[in-house]
């Protein structure tokens, strides 16, 4: 590409010992000017013009610079009559606290793709962590777990019982669009993403996706435009004019009338919780304590983080490819730190800063976990639906995917859903660290996941710990603070 194209004046630049070359010339000489143009007395003006213009400029830059900082520096001292000292340098942008430079999150180096790094997670034994990829950081560490961790885990977990990852159909998207009462033409502007005036097939499937967890091929699709004769001039796109005649959940409808198989999900397994706190099982706690040495972060943070989650996967079991937690705004709550927002929003994640994954037990086929665009060049969303083919379609394009990780039991694989914001906490999130779960072709798949959350908002999360440590240690009335089993993991619990 642009690196190889050449410079028309390469060979101007060539190596000048190279003997092939001709002796050097003054340079009027070689360009053979005239008195009358390049080294003219006209041209020495025109140049000293130039020159003088560009040192007033620079000056006048200076002088705007000065006298617009010695404004802020003056207003900034109106607003804190307290503080009237000057700073000596200028620090942290001011949406940073100075005490969040000496808490610092250990960041793993992933150095480059193969290296091994040798690290003691437990007593008399060394593990091997190699870098699987750079974008995202992901490392995979062999015989993390012992076999019979992964057996007790597996047990824990039927005893316990698993439920459905996902059912059928998602309720209250309906109750959320009458409420909002939107108009066909507002709901058409809100699904077309690249605002051409068209609904592309990605733009359908993506919001179906999002919407109903119904997971939708580009064939499935056009089915329901036939059915419902929705695509009247059959260019696979609909226009508002088309959108407009069909009802808000026709498409739904028509899925439901013809039967919604398990294999349509986004998500197609069972999972269930278990708690690692006090009184847990003491493999569930030697587990917690070694992910705590692997990611070299501060206990509490991974005390404080989601139980322990078992998923299994029948045989045709998947996960297409998803985040396990989502971007952050400004206004973007994490679910763990709820009780300590100071105001609701209705953007809220699950802040999960770390993603460890357990393999407990060795497939007969298939269940890889995928990740289809780590250490790609660029990121690029619309391109990972196209022409018919579908990266994010674990059950169909696993083998599409830049990296799979084979399932074998006992091996942890662990990755950064987010980036580092450069001073030691949370930055934003990675799209690199997409993945999913790779269909089951035979037998069963066991995982776990253990999830570290922490809040982008450093405030938020000290707020959220100081409130938590404040808690009586017994069982208390709640006082309304809701607490949701799935996401909040508590030493209060003694389950398993
Ligand atoms: C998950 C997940 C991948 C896998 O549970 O969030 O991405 O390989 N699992 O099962
Ligand atoms: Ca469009
Ligand atoms: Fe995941």
């Amino acid at each position: 590409m642009t690196d190889n194209q050449e410079s028309p004046d390469a060979e101007d630049t060539a190596p000048s010992g190279s003997a092939t070359l001709p002796p050097l010339r003054p340079p009027c000489e070689r360009l053979q000017c005239h008195k009358s143009s390049v080294c003219s007395r006209s041209y020495f003006v025109v140049v000293m013009v130039f020159f003088h213009v560009y040192i007033i400029n620079v000056i006048a830059l200076l002088f705007y610079v000065h006298y617009n900082s010695g404004q802020e520096d003056a207003s900034r001292s109106r607003d804190a009559p307290s503080s009237n000292q000057r700073r000596p340098e200028p620090g942290p942008p001011p949406s940073k606290p100075e005490f969040l430079r000496d808490v610092s999150l250990t960041r793993i180096e992933g150095i480059r793709v193969g290296h091994v790094q040798r690290v003691s997670l437990v007593p008399g034994k060394v593990h091997e962590m190699r870098t699987l990829s750079m974008k995202p950081l992901l490392f995979e560490i062999p015989d993390f777990l012992s076999e019979d961790e992964c057996r007790v885990v597996m047990q824990l977990a039927q005893l316990k019982g698993l439920m459905e990852s996902q059912l059928m159909v998602q309720d209250g998207q309906e109750e959320l669009a009458k409420e909002l009462n939107l108009s066909p033409e507002e709901i058409f502007n809100l699904l077309d993403i690249n605002q051409d005036g068209q609904l592309q097939l990605h733009e359908i499937l993506t919001h179906s996706r999002v919407r109903d967890g119904i997971w939708l091929t580009p064939e499935n699709l056009r089915e329901i435009y036939d059915g419902l004769k929705a695509d009247k001039d059959g260019n696979g796109l609909l226009s508002l004019e088309e959108f407009r005649v069909l009802s808000n959940d026709a498409f739904q409808r028509f899925l439901m009338q013809q039967g919604v198989k398990r294999s349509q999900l986004v998500r197609n397994s069972r999972h269930t919780w278990l708690y690692q706190g006090k009184g847990a099982h003491r493999v569930l706690q030697d587990i917690k304590a070694r992910v705590t040495r692997l990611t070299r972060l501060p206990p509490t943070l991974v005390d404080l983080s989601e139980p322990l989650q078992v998923v299994r996967y029948e045989e045709g079991g998947h996960y297409h490819a998803h985040h396990d937690s989502g971007p952050v705004y400004p206004e973007t709550a994490c679910t763990h730190t709820r009780i300590a927002a100071n105001t609701s929003t209705p953007f809220e994640t699950s802040c999960r800063y770390i993603t460890v994954l357990f393999y407990l037990n060795s497939v007969e086929g298939g269940g890889e976990t995928a990740f289809p665009v780590a250490d790609n060049r660029t990121y690029d969303e619309v391109s990972l639906i196209q022409n018919n083919v579908d990266l994010l379609d674990t059950r169909r394009n696993c083998n599409k995917s830049n990296l799979r990780v084979k399932p074998t039991k006992g091996t942890a694989v662990f990755w950064y859903n987010y980036l580092s914001d450069g001073r030691g906490w949370v930055g934003e999130q990675d799209e690199y660290a997409l993945h999913g779960g790779c269909m089951v072709t035979h037998g069963t798949k066991w995982v776990a996941n253990k999830w570290i959350n922490i809040d982008p908002d450093y405030q938020r999360q000290a707020r959220y710990q100081q409130l938590v440590s404040q808690q009586p240690e017994e069982e208390d009335d709640d006082e309304g603070v809701i607490v949701n089993p799935d996401t909040q993991s508590s030493d209060i619990h003694q389950d398993l």
